[in-house]
């Protein structure tokens, strides 16, 4: 099929390169020409596992293009996405004005029936305005095109998206057109393997499903991190009874490991989104405004650990950080809890040394030049000069660290572990002051 994808960020690029994998013929839009003609050079804007050498593939194959020129680009597509950004506005409702613009260029060079497709998230209704959007549009040039729009929000996660793409454990197609179902039932196909993922529903369910997925995500690390703060105070340690809740099936052991808080271009931007938009149908979202309230508190939880331990002294200290990204696998650091522990850190007068394995250029972009950080290309250059160790983000490669190393290193060796990487004997034993995440031991 000829598909066209509008927006060449993780949703629009991981989605065009899957379905051009599948042997569509796919062409990427996006209003950014810097991208576009890096992205035509081969180069990939972001750290993604897996994406470079599928879009090198298939961009050689001919079956993946990218280009700033929306009309063609609608001409080719039987299918169109929208996949562009929905940041928040002043108030944390979900900025429609890139949707709506997509929404009146396709209005403006639509040339017979299409199947326009929502991937961003968006609020309940959106559908609804873009429909309106190209109608108006349509209308300006006295045509009467044809076209349904499709509600069929992504799940992908940052540093697993290729994957998730390539096997969905869902596909939410929300429409009320038979016609176009049918068509994106052809085109999911073959990601549609083995047992039915397809779920048709009307187009205001499919754009909730979205918002409720997230929520209910993170209102599981809300929680966990709302039980850790309990454990703390009582004497228990959270991991253990993470492994105590987690074998009964119906909470399962995905999704509730307690850290320094959720981050990233969603959770925080979804929950506060859907907050909103029940607030503007009159309900008062309770849960969701506690979700974002614990998430808040726990991005300072790291913070207020080596705070105390340090007796409110940091002024002149030196704090080595592991992990930059807000997870692994990534190099993205929007909202990530490294940004707050990072600003506190200095507030407090300490100096900061920190490694990433992907987001060492991110940070320095983040951050800019500063006195009171070094951004290391190693990990343990962090420890050079430093009084103590935080763990921000649990990239595989701080799993097993040679604990010795980091005791002979830290002038006052200490670890301030945000994900619960390590045993807390195990560090001990190597001579290491431990500190982790509910374990009971911060009071
Ligand atoms: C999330 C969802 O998981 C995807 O299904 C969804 O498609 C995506 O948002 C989106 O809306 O586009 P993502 O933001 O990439 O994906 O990251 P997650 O892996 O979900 O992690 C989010 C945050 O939760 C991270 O900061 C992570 O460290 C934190 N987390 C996750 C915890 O603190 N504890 C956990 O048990 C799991």
């Amino acid at each position: 099929m000829n598909v066209t994808v509008f927006g060449t960020g993780y949703v629009g690029l991981v989605t065009g390169t899957c379905l051009a994998e599948m042997g569509n013929t796919v062409v990427c839009v996006d209003v950014d020409a810097n991208k576009i003609a890096r992205l035509e050079a081969g180069e990939i804007p972001i750290y993604e596992p897996g994406l470079e050498d599928l879009v090198h593939a298939n961009h050689a194959a001919g079956r993946l293009r990218f280009t700033i020129e929306a009309a063609p680009a609608i001409a080719h597509g039987d299918i169109v996405f929208i996949a562009v950004g929905t940041p928040p506005d002043e108030d944390g409702s979900a900025d429609l004005t890139h949707v709506l613009a997509v929404a009146r260029t396709i209005g403006r060079h639509l040339g017979g029936y299409t199947i326009v497709v929502n991937k961003s998230t968006v609020p309940v209704g959106t559908a609804d305005r873009v429909r309106e959007a190209i109608s108006a549009e349509l209308a300006a040039r006295g045509e009467t095109i044809e076209f349904d729009v499709v509600s069929n929000p992504e799940f992908l996660k940052e540093g697993d998206a290729v994957n998730d793409c390539m096997r969905p454990d869902r596909i939410i197609i929300g429409s009320d057109s038979a016609r176009a179902v049918a068509r994106l039932r052809d085109l999911y196909a073959p990601f549609n393997r083995n047992h039915e993922r397809i779920v048709p529903m009307d187009v205001r369910s499919a754009e909730l499903t979205k918002y409720a997925a997230n929520a209910m995500l993170a209102t599981k690390i809300s929680f966990m991190n709302e039980m850790a703060n309990i454990a703390e105070r009582v004497g228990a340690d959270i991991e253990l009874v993470r492994h105590g809740i987690g074998s009964d099936p119906r909470i399962g052991y995905h999704f509730i490991y307690p850290g320094a808080g959720y981050g990233g271009s969603c959770f925080p931007k979804d929950v506060q989104a859907l907050d909103r938009i029940a607030d503007a149908h009159g309900y008062e979202a309770r849960l969701l405004r506690s979700v974002e309230a614990v998430n808040h508190a726990q991005k300072s939880r790291l913070f207020e650990l080596i705070r105390d331990h340090f007796a409110g002294d940091l002024a002149g200290r030196t704090i080595g950080v592991w992990g930059l990204a807000f997870k692994p696998n990534t190099d993205d650091m929007r909202e990530a809890p490294s940004r707050r522990l990072l600003q506190q850190l200095w507030d407090a007068g300490a100096r900061v040394r920190a490694y990433d394995p992907e987001a060492r250029a991110e940070a320095r972009h983040v951050f800019g030049e500063r006195a009171d950080l070094v951004v290391c290309d190693e990990a343990y250059a962090v420890l050079d000069g430093a009084d103590a160790l935080a763990i921000v983000t649990e990239w595989k490669a701080f799993r097993s660290p040679d604990f010795k190393r980091i005791a002979a290193s830290l002038a006052r060796p200490t670890i301030f572990d945000g994900r619960n990487m390590y045993e807390p004997r195990t560090v001990e034993g190597a001579g290491i002051a431990y500190y982790g995440i509910g374990r009971g031991r911060s009071v």
